[in-house]
């Protein structure tokens, strides 16, 4: 299973890199916002300083929504970096969009998915990647897992290459969940990778194992 970071804050992708087991980034206009990169210059630089941190590839997604300014806008986001994949969100503009980067050889992630048939378009687009958001389904009392299920059968059924990408992950739960599954990637914030570590037993043990130490070295 692959792991992504879903944030635009360059400390937490290093931290999340120098951890050893980051696979890419996700970003979203939202993401972008909340860390103050604002006008197109500074959001491009910052495209550029998150490619230099990561090996993998890092969604970078579009703000059009018609046809071809989404073009315009991800070509010259696929032209920023070799990881840069184009995020276009699950429109009848964006579907035809990725069959365009598809068949152009430009890597996109269909962002914005809430249903499997949304799911099936994606794939039949040729998407790279397709990012069902089970946070938020499960914020509407509706089951996201259900979903990436769904889509994981869907998918398998015809052997679709189109990589389920697991999004709007908020906690340790959802991460393993998705692996159980088979969704090919999750991509979650560092408090949800960071809390893969967490086990009581695992501190107690260490801190018994510390002192039985020091108390045999006679410290
Ligand atoms: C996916 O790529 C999105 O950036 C993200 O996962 C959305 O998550 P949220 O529902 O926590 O905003």
């Amino acid at each position: 299973m692959k792991f992504f970071i879903d944030t635009a804050n360059l400390q937490q992708i290093k931290e999340a890199q120098d951890l050893g087991v980051l696979d890419g980034v996700t970003t979203n206009p939202s993401l972008m916002a909340k860390e103050g990169i604002t006008g197109e210059q500074n959001v491009i630089d910052h495209y550029k300083a998150i490619c230099d941190i990561v090996d993998g590839d890092v969604s970078a997604e579009v703000i059009s929504t018609d046809f071809d300014n989404i073009i315009k806008e991800g070509e010259a986001l696929a032209k920023l970096h070799d990881r840069i994949v184009v995020k276009v969100p699950m429109i009848k503009e964006g579907v035809k969009a990725i069959k365009y980067f598809s068949s152009n050889g430009i890597k996109t992630n269909c962002t914005l998915v809430f249903s499997s048939g949304q799911a099936l378009l994606a794939a039949k687009a040729g998407a790279t990647y397709v990012s069902p958001f089970l946070g938020r389904l499960d914020d509407i009392s509706t089951d996201g897992l259900a979903l990436i299920e769904d889509i994981r059968l869907i998918y398998d059924n015809y052997g679709y290459e189109t990589q389920i990408l697991a999004a709007s992950i908020r906690h340790v739960m959802h991460i393993v969940e998705c692996a159980k599954i088979g969704a090919d990637v999750m991509t979650g914030p560092l408090s949800a990778i960071l809390g893969l570590l967490k086990h009581p037993l695992t501190d107690n043990g260490l801190a018994q194992f510390l002192a039985d130490h020091a108390k045999a070295a006679g410290k």
